[in-house]
């Protein structure tokens, strides 16, 4: 019972203290492309045209008036702004033709061009966590009025006001109804997916969203996971992210370095490399090309073995960043051996620890995150054990080097292909994005086609 609490309680704790690794901003670009979407999706305005038409329900609808059709709905105009605090100010203009018998008898046209305006405040769903749009305060603004009816003073205010009882219940439910659609597109937001079988990342909201003048913004504290349920904490350092002056209106995501080292914490047992491994190719280069650096090697490799090294990495990889380049930093040993006669386990020469830099160049493919790396520098190498006596590690450095160049890092960058997932939502093609290297952050600026 208390262990459940504890869980319940830590839980929320953690999630408060959370800093968060993944920041969205969401600008008016892509809000107003969802919003015209969702509209063009749910076919709303034609299905409410419908409904009014249908004897049933919307016959009935406006007093005096028999067998009621509504046609030539206007395509619908967008109009939204941010309202800060809030969520967003939607206005829908359009106009339709409402037909029907009047109760003298004769055939009553009414063309009515109207503006729907709603408030759709962003929240957090409680259940699942994901942001959610509500509207409020739906309003049926006529802007123009005709009828076929003779222009008399007493029947415009009849027609008017009876506009303004029927319209809201007949228009509001449009609203509401293509929000159900674009919420629906956050619908898989913060889904765990899956990085390689190693783990998961999952998107979870720091907080409700944000909206300011020009943007809604969605804080991510994600949560990664080993695949055997290990959370892998992101290292907070008591400074939040935050996005890069003078884009204040562009839609943007950024992934900071810190969560992008969490996420790389889930490939870190696949960037070894063992002698059993197929991934592990014999170098070219044999004890006698070894020799030529340690003069022990001479003496017993008299013929020359094929040489096999094994990789281990000791710490998880780290991500930093500078503006324009990133680095992956990788704590590791390599062991080199010598291989022997069929059936023999190949006899091992010296174990050296490493620390090296690899550059990473970033791109985006089917909305995940790639990363191909190249050699930086070999930050440090020391002998850790030799079984061959004492040599100067430094003057393997060219070797070292040029193994790591043309056998290992073509093996990361094939661990690496499977690619980091990005925040599923409003169907955002990352494709398009264009992508900065900033301080500690990766900025995707996005797009829409
Ligand atoms: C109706 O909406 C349009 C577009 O937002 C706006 O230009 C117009 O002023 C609105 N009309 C009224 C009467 O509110
Ligand atoms: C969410 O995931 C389900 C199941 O994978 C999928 O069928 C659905 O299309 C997804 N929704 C969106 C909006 O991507
Ligand atoms: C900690 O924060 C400072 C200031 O933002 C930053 O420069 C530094 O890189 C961070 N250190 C780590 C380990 O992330
Ligand atoms: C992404 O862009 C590449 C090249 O620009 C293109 O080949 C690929 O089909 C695109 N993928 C998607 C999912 O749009």
């Amino acid at each position: 019972m208390q262990w459940s609490l504890c869980l319940v309680l830590c839980g929320l704790l953690a999630g408060t203290q959370a800093d968060p690794g993944a920041l969205l901003r969401l600008g008016m670009d892509i809000m107003n492309h969802e919003v015209q979407t969702a509209m063009e999706e749910s076919h709303i305005l034609e299905k409410m045209a419908a409904e009014a038409s249908n004897p049933q329900t919307g016959g009935k609808a406006i007093k005096g008036l028999s067998n009621m059709k509504v046609k030539d709905v206007l395509e619908p105009v967008i109009t939204l702004n941010f309202v800060p605090g809030v969520g967003i100010f939607q206005c829908v203009s359009t106009g339709m033709t409402i037909t029907g018998k009047s109760f003298t008898g004769g055939n009553m046209e009414i063309n009515v061009v109207l503006n729907i305006t709603a408030t759709d405040r962003i929240l957090q769903d409680e259940e699942t966590g994901t942001p959610v749009f509500r509207s409020e305060g739906c309003e049926v603004i006529l802007v123009n009025v005709k009828t076929n009816l003779p222009n008399n003073k007493a029947i415009n205010k009849f027609v008017d006001s009876t506009l303004r009882k029927v319209l809201p219940g007949l228009m509001c439910p449009a609203i509401d109804a293509v929000l159900v659609y674009v919420n629906k597109k956050w619908t898989n937001l913060t889904d765990p997916m899956p990085v390689d079988r190693m783990g998961t990342v999952k998107y979870a909201l720091t907080s409700p969203p944000a909206t300011t003048a020009s943007h809604i913004q969605v804080d991510f504290s994600p949560v990664v996971q080993l695949q055997e349920g290990q959370l892998i904490p992101l290292a907070t350092n008591g400074s939040s992210p935050e996005f890069p002056e003078g884009s204040a209106k562009d839609s943007q995501l950024l992934l900071s370095d810190t969560f992008l080292t969490a996420e790389l914490a889930l490939l870190q047992k696949s960037l070894e490399v063992n002698l059993k491994d197929k991934r592990v190719r014999k170098l070219s280069q044999t004890t006698r090309t070894l020799a030529g650096f340690i003069p022990q090697v001479a003496k017993s490799y008299h013929k020359p073995k094929p040489l096999l090294i094994k990789v281990k990495i000791n710490k998880p990889p780290k991500v930093t960043m500078k503006a324009g380049k990133s680095l992956m930093h990788l704590h590791g040993s390599l062991e080199m051996f010598a291989a022997r006669r069929h059936g023999k386990h190949p006899k091992s020469l010296f174990r050296l620890e490493t620390h090296i830099g690899l550059e990473i160049h970033y791109s985006v493919h089917e909305n995940r995150l790639q990363m191909a790396t190249s050699l930086d520098s070999l930050l440090s190498l020391s002998r850790e054990s030799s079984s061959i006596g004492d040599f100067q590690e430094t003057a393997l450095t060219g070797f070292i080097t040029d193994y790591l160049q043309k056998a290992y890092i073509p093996v990361v960058n094939d661990v690496l292909h499977v690619g980091l997932p990005l925040p599923d939502l409003l169907a955002i093609d990352y494709n398009l994005s264009e992508l900065d290297v900033v301080e500690d952050a990766l900025v995707l600026s996005l797009k829409m086609e």
